[in-house]
């Protein structure tokens, strides 16, 4: 059985996962917008990946009897003052998210929670990838920064994202 105060922090969580599919399915709408296809259909990819993750906390809560309480979410930002802007606040965001399933990891430990820390250790996985991910095109968009031509190319490049299996 989980402890109430971990299945009000996994909760908490899904949430959060929750909120970054908004998040990225409003970048990807602004990307759209602009015209920026391939952009547009990574963050789309991003924001279904997003979903995943939501969906392995539900099913997690209820395999240990818990209770699965739905919030409402914060309206995302609607627009971006360029490629470069959005994939700095993507990073941001994703880092913040990776001090929250570490501060998760330290409560399912203080519990002597096993299982939600063997849960846990792959959104630690999962988070080292996501950063680098988006980190990757944050130094991409500074080197071409400045130059449409450039910003065409990786739009194209971006368009080549495919759909992580637990997504496909
Ligand atoms: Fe579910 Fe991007 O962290």
């Amino acid at each position: 059985m989980l402890s109430k105060k971990l299945q009000k922090a996994l909760n908490d969580q899904m949430q959060a996962e929750m909120s970054s599919a908004y998040i990225y399915f409003s970048m990807s709408s602004w990307f759209k917008a602009q015209n920026l296809n391939g952009f547009a259909s990574w963050m789309s990819l991003q924001a279904q990946e997003e979903m995943d993750h939501v969906m392995k906390i539900y099913g997690y809560i209820h395999d240990r009897g818990g209770e699965v309480e739905l919030r409402a979410l914060p309206a995302p930002q609607k627009s971006w003052k360029s490629p470069l802007a959005v994939f700095q606040d993507t990073y941001k965001h994703e880092q913040k998210i990776t001090g929250r399933i570490n501060d998760l990891c330290a409560l399912a430990d203080s519990d002597n929670d096993n299982a939600t820390r063997v849960l846990l250790n792959w959104f630690v996985t999962e988070q080292v990838e996501e950063e680098a991910n988006v980190l990757g095109v944050v130094e991409t968009l500074k080197m071409i920064e400045g130059h449409p031509g450039g910003i065409y190319m990786l739009d194209k490049e971006m368009a080549g994202r495919s759909a992580s299996p637990e997504v496909a």
